[in-house]
């Protein structure tokens, strides 16, 4: 997986627009289209202190996720990616789509806080390995740059 190429692409995207809504939902399909192997993916805004969906692709997802609940939860709760090769292993995960079997979540801030987590599943265990988590979080970085909420 070529993540400097991905991380080009919606930098390039960025410059026409840096708006959260287009931005994620271009970088969802461009990682939908890109990564083998995935059922899910997409972000999740902060908001109310919570967390809320926003652009995907994928199936229909849950809307609302408290803080510290699930894998999405707990990546905004710790402010730190959470891969985890086994989901039906950890503990309160939230199963929107039944295929998933892994995921990994990278919180993206803006101001110094967690203004957003990308989240992405996988039909496969242990599909994310530390090659994509460093991928995903300079690409998350790079957004960090441009993003605009
Ligand atoms: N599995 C996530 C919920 C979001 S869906 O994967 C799209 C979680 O446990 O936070």
């Amino acid at each position: 997986m070529d993540y400097e190429l991905l991380t080009r692409q919606a930098l390039e995207l960025a410059r026409e627009d840096g708006w959260y809504v287009p931005l994620m939902a271009n970088v969802s399909a461009l990682i939908f289209e890109q990564m083998p192997d995935l059922n899910w993916a997409g972000f999740y805004i902060a908001r109310e202190g919570g967390l809320t969906l926003g652009p995907f692709q994928g199936k229909a997802a849950c809307i609302h996720i408290p803080c510290g609940r699930g894998v999405c939860g707990t990546a905004m709760a710790l402010d730190a990616t959470q891969r985890v090769e086994d989901v039906h292993a950890f503990p309160g995960h939230i199963a929107c789509d039944g295929a998933s079997n892994s995921e990994i979540v990278v919180p993206l801030h803006c101001g110094g806080r967690v203004a957003a987590v990308l989240d992405i599943d996988s039909p496969l265990k242990g599909r994310f390995s530390p090659e994509d988590q460093a991928g995903l979080e300079a690409l998350v970085k790079a957004l960090e740059g441009v993003i605009q909420f």
